[in-house]
């Protein structure tokens, strides 16, 4: 056995961060602050862990092999590895690194403007901070911009792109500026999703403009995800566009029509729909606690997505700062732009866990998935990611005991 020790792994952030990427089969943990990396023969054992299982809501005691990266084996009973790393986790809750669908940035970077060297300190930011996998999310910009970032998002490394930009309705525009916005247009759309290849293309627009659905079927034909956002459609035309292929709904209740009692709108199509997931911003400024708990009881078990919609303001001071071209002040960690408009938040994805959790009553166990599983779904990455499988990468967070606070962090591919 090889005994884990403190030179295995980094500090971030206070939080210890061990990567475990692979390569030329040895697990090569960075030690950012001397600039040195120490190798590891074979594989990494955490033992005596108390581990989240996904599929019951629950946790049991036991031991879980990773190599290569990917979670290998998940046992109760004590698993024997020759030349492994040893963890001992003495109890404490291990659980999946969470799944952030959408957000534009943090540490004073945006995914608009950010090289893909800043991309990749991002990551390990958000990583640091429990969010092993975020999906970066492309605001209103020229189109060139939004090209010359997908570039960028590709060189960083990531799996897939979120492009909330210039599809959207101008009303309901939030803090996108307005001679940035277009009506959908399907040639742009597919230089758009030739340039994200690889990446899974998760995609927000109006349906309600020209041509609104003629996009959206195109989209969903070239195997992206489409969401409903910046949108001023009444509750039918929200219902036709998940049968064009709507697969959820961004940020919902913000920017959006309001429910009215004779005018539904788009929200009680999301809220009503079987299959579309809700995206919701559990932040405290962007929903009153009770509308979480409204989404909660009515997209819960399977269908509830929390996001941050965190912009590049999260993690720094107060200030002003720009999102999708337009000034944004941030006081006290809320974020506005100059006409007072909510211009996304400041939070991490486990505060929102938190949030959710204390604005619905629920424990640590019920509310996981929605930040976890329910995402990776909603991109079609739960292959992957969301959940501790074996087969999964092995992104896990090991809490401290009896704590939603994070102690250490395994990221299996971090840049
Ligand atoms: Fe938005």
């Amino acid at each position: 056995m090889v005994k884990y020790s403190i030179e295995n792994h980094t500090k971030k952030n206070g939080i210890d961060l061990c990567e475990i990427t692979r390569r030329n089969d040895r697990y090569v943990p960075i030690n950012t602050s001397e600039g040195k990396g120490i190798q590891m023969n074979g594989n990494l054992l955490i033992n005596n862990a108390s581990i989240y299982d996904t599929s019951h809501r629950s946790f049991f005691g036991g031991n879980l092999l990773i190599r290569d990266g990917l979670i290998e084996h998940i046992s109760a009973d004590e698993i024997i590895c020759e030349n492994a790393s040893v963890v001992d986790a003495h109890g404490a809750a291990l659980i999946p690194g969470l799944v952030d669908v959408h957000s534009h940035g943090r540490i004073g970077y945006d995914f608009d403007s950010a090289t893909a060297d800043q991309m990749k300190k991002m990551r390990m930011s958000y990583a640091a901070q429990g969010t092993t996998t975020v999906v970066p999310t492309i605001a209103s910009a020229p189109f060139s911009q939004i090209e010359s970032a997908i570039e960028n998002v590709k060189a960083a490394g990531f799996d897939a792109i979120h492009l909330e930009a210039r599809y959207l309705h101008p009303k309901r525009r939030g803090a996108h500026r307005e001679d940035l916005l277009s009506l959908p247009d399907q040639g742009e759309l597919l230089t758009l999703l030739k340039h994200c290849d690889p990446l899974h293309v998760h995609i927000s627009c109006a349906p309600e403009l020209s041509g609104g659905e003629e996009f959206i079927k195109t989209a969903r034909m070239y195997g992206a995800t489409v969401g409903l956002a910046h949108s001023d459609a009444d509750y039918d035309t929200a219902m036709h566009a998940i049968e064009w292929g709507i697969t959820s709904f961004t940020h919902t209740f913000n920017a959006m029509p309001a429910i009215h009692h004779r005018n539904p709108g788009p929200v009680t199509a999301a809220l009503t729909s079987e299959d579309a997931y809700c995206e919701i911003i559990a932040d405290g400024f962007h929903l009153h606690p009770a509308i979480v708990k409204l989404a909660y009881l009515a997209k819960q078990p399977h269908r509830l997505v929390l996001i941050t919609d965190s912009m590049s303001a999260t993690c720094c001071p107060d200030g002003e700062y720009s999102i999708a071209g337009e000034k944004v002040f941030v006081r006290d960690g809320k974020a506005v732009n100059t006409e007072g408009a909510i211009a996304g938040s400041t939070i991490t994805l486990l505060d929102a866990v938190r949030n959710l959790m204390r604005f619905c009553g629920i424990s640590l166990a019920q509310a996981l998935p929605y930040a976890t599983i329910i995402p990776a779904r909603m991109i079609e990455l739960d292959s992957r990611i969301g959940s501790i499988e074996c087969g999964k990468r092995a992104d896990l967070l090991l809490l401290k005991p009896d704590s939603t606070e994070i102690d250490r962090v395994f990221c299996s591919c971090l840049p």
